[in-house]
């Protein structure tokens, strides 16, 4: 079966190899790459890598791709392999048609066409007409080496002059049209002849992943419209495929540059040329989801670099939405803004690569980029406003695929959120964080000590069940402690978890009750954790489905302050306080005394705690 060969090459792009072979050896990170047991042979020390396009094993030898990975690992015929892979990566193999034999033979002979396209670019570059074109080029700063490293041309000026160039190497016109680099004089009339599709143009060839020039673009010298012109989609060239680039930045970041998006051609080539081996370029459109794809095949963060101006800001908030379903733990982004408009080019230009260094260090994680993002440009101060953030922080975080992740995101912006609320209004007496109970350097055996955490341990469990379980029971009291719950350092696993699912469901509840929340907790595969939390035993009379939910809440509060700490506690009463006397609302005085009333439990129960460790109440 002949596939043709553009297909075969996506297929492979889109096979993540590291998430394939992890399947069948466990794999660690090791810089760049990964590493593990070789699979194929027996071994107890790794020396098999796994790179972002190949295989190979250092002790036997074994080396490949995705294809052959499937192949020698289950077996697998070729078209077996090349079957799962394009089922699991959401392609279809196309049929073996005559058309297609041809459409692939041809493809092969455009990269030809397209090769010997370039070379005949480059020596009109150094000829006495492509003069002008190069003195162009030095003007920009480019050195030779630059100039020859991206095969930076010179088109001539059109009429016809490619195809005679090309004519003695048995190239005809047919074949330049289908490379993209001729086309009709009129779409309509195809009899009335064909005209160059560059000239006197500066070209910059385009090249795929692997470094074959599969298009071109071409600037204009000096100013003038269009400034650059880009080859049409053809058999080796989708737009939205490529990165210009990507090559080179895949060596770069083999050798630890960061991979960094920027906007335009020349910023690539200034970039590399002052030591940013990393920089590639969208072809003139936003980024798209397939050259998301390709940049984490070569990088588990690249950055993206956009202006700091109002465009800069929406193209960037318009990455974000197009990554956010696609992240994972090892697939993130981080954004970077520049200033003073500027474009990577005249910036080092002006102030040397010190400055873009600058920019990489000062790129913010995704995370924090889309918060600011979401907030707009000045801080959402209304509760209106505060409470449309939110929901905007909840759908983004839900768009997020992988649970842990999406919560994770939400936890840290909801922390954020809440952190910066709190700062909005009078700063808080300085709080010390977590300040560990018992006295210092009280004399405990080890054993003693170990008892006691276990204890411990065992006792801020029960209590975040009942805290959690007349959450599930009392629905409605959420909304009224969202807030205190978000901020509780809960134990990890079922407990925490459990928070996150509660805090996703509420903005999005259409009734908050228990009917409905536990069969939504049941839908997202938390039916037993759920289980677990309401079980009876242990369980407060007040987390009781049958109890009044005015008892309930006291009992939240309770639970609350005995989780929460002293320490903490005392700065929730403070600001509770201040709430009150800022908005004398009911509200806010009702919360304020049940703090109180949660402080006094605390104090007692911390007595208690003295006198019967297993007690949680
Ligand atoms: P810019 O205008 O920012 O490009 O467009 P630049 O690289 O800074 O150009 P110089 O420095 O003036 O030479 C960014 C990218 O948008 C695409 C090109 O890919 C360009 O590199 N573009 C721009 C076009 O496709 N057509 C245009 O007319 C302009
Ligand atoms: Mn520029």
């Amino acid at each position: 079966m002949a596939l043709p060969p553009a297909f075969l090459e996506e297929l492979r792009a889109r096979t993540p190899l590291p998430g394939l072979i992890g399947r069948k050896t466990r794999l660690a990170r090791n810089g760049r790459q990964w590493k593990g047991c070789c699979p194929f042979h027996n071994e107890k020390t790794p020396s098999f890598y796994v790179y972002d396009d190949h295989f190979h094993c250092f002790g036997c030898g074994a080396h490949g791709d995705a294809i052959t990975f499937l192949m020698r690992a289950e077996g697998a015929s070729f078209p077996e392999a090349v079957e799962r892979l394009a089922g699991e990566a959401g392609m279809q193999v196309p049929k073996a048609t005559p058309q297609a034999a041809e459409r692939e033979r041809r493809a092969k002979d455009l990269y030809g066409v397209c090769a010997a396209a370039e070379a005949a670019f480059r020596r009109r570059l150094m000829l006495p007409e492509g003069r002008a074109g190069l003195d162009y080029l030095r003007k920009r700063g480019l050195t030779e080496a630059t100039i020859a490293r991206f095969g930076l041309g010179w088109s001539g000026e059109g009429r016809g002059a490619l195809a005679a160039d090309l004519k003695g190497e048995g190239i005809t016109p047919e074949q330049l049209v289908a490379a993209g680099l001729m086309k009709p004089r009129d779409p309509d009339r195809p009899e009335g002849g064909l005209v160059d599709m560059f000239f006197n143009r500066v070209i910059f060839p385009i090249r795929d992943r692997r470094g074959r020039t599969i298009s071109f673009g071409g600037r204009i010298l000096g100013d003038g419209q269009p400034k650059y012109v880009n080859g049409p989609e053809t058999e080796l060239f989708s737009k939205r495929r490529s990165l210009y680039g990507l090559d080179l930045a895949r060596e770069g970041a083999f050798r630890g540059a960061t991979v960094v998006v920027v906007e335009g051609y020349m910023d690539v080539i200034a970039l590399h040329q002052a030591g940013f081996g990393g920089a590639v370029a969208p072809l003139g459109t936003a980024l798209t989801a397939e050259q998301l794809d390709a940049l984490w095949q070569v990088s588990p963060e690249p950055v993206l670099c956009f202006d700091g101006d109002a465009a800069g800001a929406k193209a960037a908030f318009r990455s974000a939405e197009l990554a956010l379903p696609l992240l994972a733990p090892d697939r993130s982004l981080r954004l970077a803004m520049l200033t003073g408009g500027e474009d990577p080019d005249t910036l080092v230009a002006k102030a040397g690569p010190p400055a873009f260094e600058a920019v990489l260090a000062g790129a913010k994680p995704l995370s924090a980029a889309l918060y600011d993002l979401l907030a707009g440009p000045t801080p959402p101060a209304t509760p209106e406003q505060r409470a449309a953030f939110r929901h905007r922080l909840g759908a983004a975080a839900k768009s997020i695929p992988d649970k842990t992740l999406s919560s994770e995101y939400r936890r840290a912006w909801l922390d954020r959120f809440f952190a910066e609320g709190r700062s909005a209004r009078p700063a808080p007496a300085a709080r010390p964080a977590w300040t560990p109970r018992g006295k210092p350097g009280e004399l405990v055996s080890i054993r003693g000590l170990q008892r006691a955490a276990i204890d411990h341990e065992a006792i801020r469990l029960e209590r975040a069940r009942n805290l959690l379980a007349i959450l599930l029971h009392h629905p409605a009291l959420l909304s009224g402690v969202e807030e205190a719950l978000a901020s509780l350092d809960l134990p990890s696993g079922d407990c925490s978890q459990l928070r996150e699912a509660l805090l996703a469901w509420l903005p999005d509840a259409d009734h908050l009750d228990s009917m409905s929340l536990m069969d939504h907790l049941r839908q997202a595969g938390w039916e037993s954790a759920a289980a677990w939390v309401t079980r009876k035993q242990g369980l407060s009379q007040a987390a009781d489905p049958e109890a009044q939910p005015k008892e309930a809440l006291e009992a939240w509060w309770h639970f609350f302050s005995l989780l929460r700490g002293k320490a903490e506690l005392d700065h929730d009463l403070a600001e509770a306080r201040r709430m009150l006397e800022e908005t004398n609302d009911p509200q806010a005085q009702h919360r304020y005394v049940l703090l109180l009333e949660a402080q006094r439990a605390l104090l007692s129960g911390e007595a208690g705690d003295q006198a019967q460790p297993n007690s949680i109440i």
